[in-house]
């Protein structure tokens, strides 16, 4: 059966670290969307892996990994992860599968995601700029290239000549930027066509074949909730569906097979780029919380935006995903904070939020009403029972457990692999 890894706040919750965690008691992990934009970091003996498109599972040498067909895939970044890897003594042919209708990400679509969000103006949304969103613009307005366009030579350029027709007029008349030509990115992706078939399966028919023996999945999210294109901050969010109902259009599987769903929550909240985020801390508490914390983008370097966990965004997320359980991530990140808050509703006018809202005015503008709790001192990297952890630590974790209703099974104390508390 399948289980489901997805991030609960706005990305960067720990996925990666929580997948390759997980990985160990599967057979096969599967990413579902999204793209280049994600960063996925594993520390295994203090080297540090950071992922962007090939699922986090394949730093284990007996898993077979899929990216599906919900993810847009660059090339470009593809393969400097599949070098990276080699480089690194992990073998990724025979062990990674990449689905024939998965949409291919070109030169086109980077430059423009770019040059749109400049003249967006005030309504910059800060994307990664990895051609993430006009990526999947051309999906929907079904002039996208797909990897089995992308290796049949005549597909691929008949495809390439539609896509370049409209976005050179774009780029020469409005954005003033150079135009691009079909002939020199037939040339520039050649290496990337050919390598490419290496990998490329039907994998809905493989993961499905895969479940008919009896095989286990596990599904992979990037980005998070409140960065879905229909439930997250719209329009400050990703293009794509990291919440649990991706998984079946984005892997081409029934929702029938999905057993389990585990939200992956930071035990405080970040995120990136533009967009309301009502438990924001912008004094020092929050500049402590991101060194501290290493809050910077990992795939972008961007200082990540930080503040208090916010009860009510991850009481929605385990709504709207049908969360079973809760992984706690980063906790040791809190330890010396004398007082740890917690937002447990809004306020607006003389309004009470409890709820996650999509009014962008209220949810912009609102107040947060928090809980404080003590903190603790004491260091809790390498403690690895339960019972061993600070009292007002527990007391942390058993409200999070109280306002989100769901039980947190484990908790991350540190970067490595070795840093996790099962309860
Ligand atoms: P895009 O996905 O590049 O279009 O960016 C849209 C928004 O999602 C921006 O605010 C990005 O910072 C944010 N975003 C995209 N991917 C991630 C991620 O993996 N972690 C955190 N934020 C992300």
């Amino acid at each position: 059966m399948v289980t489901v890894v997805v991030g609960t706040q706005w990305g960067d919750e720990g996925k990666g670290k929580v997948i390759d965690y997980l990985a160990e008691k599967v057979d096969i992990i599967a990413r579902y969307q999204g793209g280049a934009n994600a960063g996925h970091t594993v520390v295994v003996k203090d080297k540090k892996y950071i992922f962007h498109l090939i699922p986090s599972g394949i730093l284990h040498p007996d898993k077979i990994c899929v990216i599906g067909n919900g993810v847009v895939i660059d090339p470009i970044s593809l393969f400097e992860e599949i070098e990276f890897l080699k480089k690194n003594g992990i073998e990724v042919e025979k062990k990674l599968f990449i689905a024939e209708n998965a949409h291919i990400t070109l030169p086109y679509h980077k430059i423009l995601d770019q040059v749109e969000d400049k003249f967006r103006g005030k309504g910059k949304l800060g994307t990664t700029g990895r051609g993430i969103g006009t990526t999947y613009t051309d999906k929907y307005s079904r002039i996208g290239i797909r990897v089995i366009d992308f290796i049949d030579d005549d597909v691929f350029m008949e495809k390439l000549k539609i896509a370049l027709e409209v976005k050179n007029y774009l780029f020469k008349e409005y954005y003033k930027e150079e135009i691009l030509s079909p002939e020199k990115i037939f040339k520039d992706y050649e290496f990337y066509r050919r390598e490419i078939k290496k990998f490329v399966v039907n994998t809905s028919i493989y993961l499905n074949e895969a479940l008919d023996k009896g095989k286990k999945i596990l599904a992979e999210g990037a980005q998070g909730t409140f960065l879905d294109i229909d439930f997250g901050t719209y329009p400050f969010v990703t293009a794509s569906n990291p919440i649990a109902g991706g998984v079946c259009t984005g892997l081409g599987i029934s929702p029938k097979k999905i057993e389990k769903i585990i939200g992956v929550a930071k035990a405080y909240t970040t995120r990136v780029g533009m967009g309301p985020f009502p438990t924001e801390i912008k004094d020092e508490i929050g500049e402590k919380l991101r060194q501290i914390g290493s809050e910077f983008g990992a795939t972008t370097g961007r200082p990540r935006r930080c503040g208090w966990f916010d009860a009510v965004l991850v009481k929605y997320a385990c709504i709207i995903n049908g969360i079973d359980e809760l992984i706690l991530t980063k906790l040791d990140v809190l330890t010396g904070f004398e007082k740890i808050k917690i937002g447990v509703a809004y306020k607006y006018g003389n309004e009470i939020l409890n709820n996650y809202i999509f009014d962008s005015k209220k949810f912009s503008n609102c107040e947060v009403i928090y809980e404080e709790l003590d903190g603790w001192k004491e260091n809790i990297e390498n403690i690895k029972d339960y019972k061993d952890l600070p009292k007002n630590t527990k007391k942390y974790i058993e409200k999070i457990e109280e306002l989100t209703g769901k039980k947190i099974t484990k908790i991350s104390t540190g970067s490595s692999r070795e840093q996790i508390i099962e309860r």
